[in-house]
């Protein structure tokens, strides 16, 4: 496959045409950022981890049934993926109570829930990605009613194949963040599964494994990326 016109850029991965429509290459970046990019930092190795880690959760979604976007890793940071018309909007799946959730309703960081929450973003780095539900989606014409409810069946799904596996690696899956696409007439999960898009906590201790360390200057960012790898049997 061979690499195009550079498409997109964001915070941790390029995204670059290919001589094939139907497919974009995705580069995983070794730079960190949060706080919308105000906090930045280069960790050599980050893009060669996260490229790993996404390709083996993407293909456990896939072999559940859940379409995704991963084709398959090209090199060290690459993979192929489907080229998707994005939808514009993030959604979260929240186990524990944690990050944005934790300060929007004044509670307490890893307070338990009784069932798993659902939330949806509007993506916008001018906006701060506020927060939004289906009636501005539909209001918008972001996305169908349909597209609506199969965001939220496919976000369930993969808590359902996702929540499980790192279980069974001691790690607590306390939120994560999709994005979906759409592809020869139906929903598929694109962007990313990666320690910079969810929260992992150890089951025991509850230390954070997550970006988080960076966010918060919780201790080595890639220790805790390459634990995650490491606990999920994933080379590195
Ligand atoms: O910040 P907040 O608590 O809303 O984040 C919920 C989850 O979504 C976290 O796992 C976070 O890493 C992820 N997220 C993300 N990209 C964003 C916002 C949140 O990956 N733009």
């Amino acid at each position: 496959m061979e690499k195009g016109a550079l498409l997109y850029e964001g915070k941790g991965k390029r995204v670059y045409r290919t001589e094939d429509p139907q497919s974009l290459i995705l580069e995983f970046k070794d730079t960190a950022t949060a706080f919308d990019g105000k906090k930045r930092e280069e960790l050599d190795a980050k893009g060669r981890i996260n490229n790993r880690i996404n390709a083996f959760l993407m293909e456990k979604l896939a072999a559940a049934g859940i379409p995704v976007h991963h084709r398959r890793m090209l090199s060290e940071t690459e993979s192929a993926v489907k080229a998707l018309d994005m939808v514009p909007v993030e959604a979260v799946v929240r186990n524990v109570v944690a990050g944005s959730l934790a300060r929007r309703l004044g509670m307490e960081e890893g307070t338990a829930l009784e069932r798993p929450v659902f939330e949806f973003f509007y993506k916008s780095d001018e906006l701060g990605d506020p927060m939004v539900n289906q009636f501005h989606i539909l209001a918008f014409g972001w996305a169908s009613r349909e597209e609506v409810d199969r965001m939220i069946e496919l976000s369930f799904r993969v808590n359902d194949v996702l929540v499980p596996l790192f279980k069974a690696g001691g790690m607590q899956l306390v939120d994560y963040k999709l994005e979906f696409g759409r592809f020869e007439g139906g929903l598929v999960v694109g962007d990313e599964f990666t320690p910079d898009g969810c929260r992992l906590w150890d089951l025991s201790s509850g230390e954070k494994l997550d970006k988080d360390r960076f966010r918060r200057d919780l201790g080595d960012v890639l220790e805790g990326y390459r634990e995650i790898g490491r606990r999920l049997g994933v080379e590195l």
